[in-house]
């Protein structure tokens, strides 16, 4: 187990408890008996393959899926619970972006805080240029989300989570479709606000270097179920195959399958 660090703000985040939660969508079971312990302040890494539950279980923590049965609490919140969500500042970065596209960059970073009253507009216009300069889209301010790039749209998702300055970060695949030097510059960010903050922070990612250079621990799913947890030396030091085939894939073009794939093209 790690022991995060503390800021004298660590008081202002939550620990996040999942407790025997399973969830069937119709027959199928997608997550099965998970129980999570992640404590304020710790930046939690969850990796899998495609398709074994790390989204669902990420929208169960933010409220946004129903457990079939067991819980997760947020503090002392359900997270189930529609009121957790006005009592707590819970940033969501999802896989696609979910910006608002009648909204420039500027007023999409700019709506939760006049909506919630936290600033004036010369404060909310400094938090926003701030946000925006860290990921590099200062110039990019008064485009529309259709304008952007994929990438682009991602990081204005990320610039809006900073703006709202949370109490719990969540993220899915937060550096799907950026380029090497932009994800490098995401796992910073990530890492800064540990530092700095002691938000805590979960973490969806497919990326091996954002994952190990980020967490204080690491839970790899597979088919629903947690398969292993722990630091991210345990993982880089493990010698269970379907680990090391994880961070350190081979792909061998002798494999049958992709013969297969040779004789199809034929
Ligand atoms: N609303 C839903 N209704 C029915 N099945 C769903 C629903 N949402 C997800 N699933 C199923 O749950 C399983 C897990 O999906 P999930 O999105 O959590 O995968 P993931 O681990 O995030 O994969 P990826 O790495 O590709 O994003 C999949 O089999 C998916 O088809
Ligand atoms: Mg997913």
């Amino acid at each position: 187990m790690s022991t995060p660090s503390h800021s004298p703000v660590a008081g202002k985040t939550f620990g996040v408890t999942v407790t025997h939660l399973t969830k069937k969508f119709g027959r199928t079971t997608v997550l099965q008996d998970i129980n999570l312990e992640i404590a304020p302040g710790e930046t939690f890494v969850i990796m899998g393959p495609s398709g074994s539950g790390k989204s669902v279980l990420l929208k169960h923590i933010a409220g946004l899926e129903q457990p079939t049965s067991g819980e997760v609490r947020i503090g002392s919140f359900d997270a189930a619970d529609p009121a957790t969500r006005s009592k707590i500042r819970l940033a969501l970065v999802f896989q696609a972006g979910a910006l608002f596209n009648s909204l420039s960059v500027y007023d999409n970073l700019a709506l939760y805080l006049r909506e919630h009253r936290l600033a004036d507009e010369a404060g909310i216009r400094e938090r926003v240029m701030h946000a925006l300069t860290i990921l590099s889209l200062e110039k990019s301010y008064k485009k529309f989300p259709s304008e952007l790039s994929g990438g682009m749209k991602k990081r204005v998702a990320i610039a809006r989570a900073l703006v709202m300055e949370p109490q719990l970060f969540i993220y899915d695949e937060p550096t799907s479709e950026l380029d090497p030097v932009m994800s490098a510059t995401i796992s910073e960010i990530i890492g800064t606000l540990r530092e700095e903050t002691a938000v805590t922070s979960i973490v969806v990612t497919h990326d091996r270097t954002l994952a190990l250079h980020i967490a204080d621990r690491i839970a790899f799913l597979i088919d629903g179920r947690i398969h292993a947890i722990g630091k991210p030396a345990e993982f880089t030091d493990s010698k269970d195959p379907v680990i090391t085939n994880f961070l350190n894939p081979v792909i061998d073009l002798k494999n049958p399958r992709f013969k297969q794939l040779e004789n199809n093209h034929e």
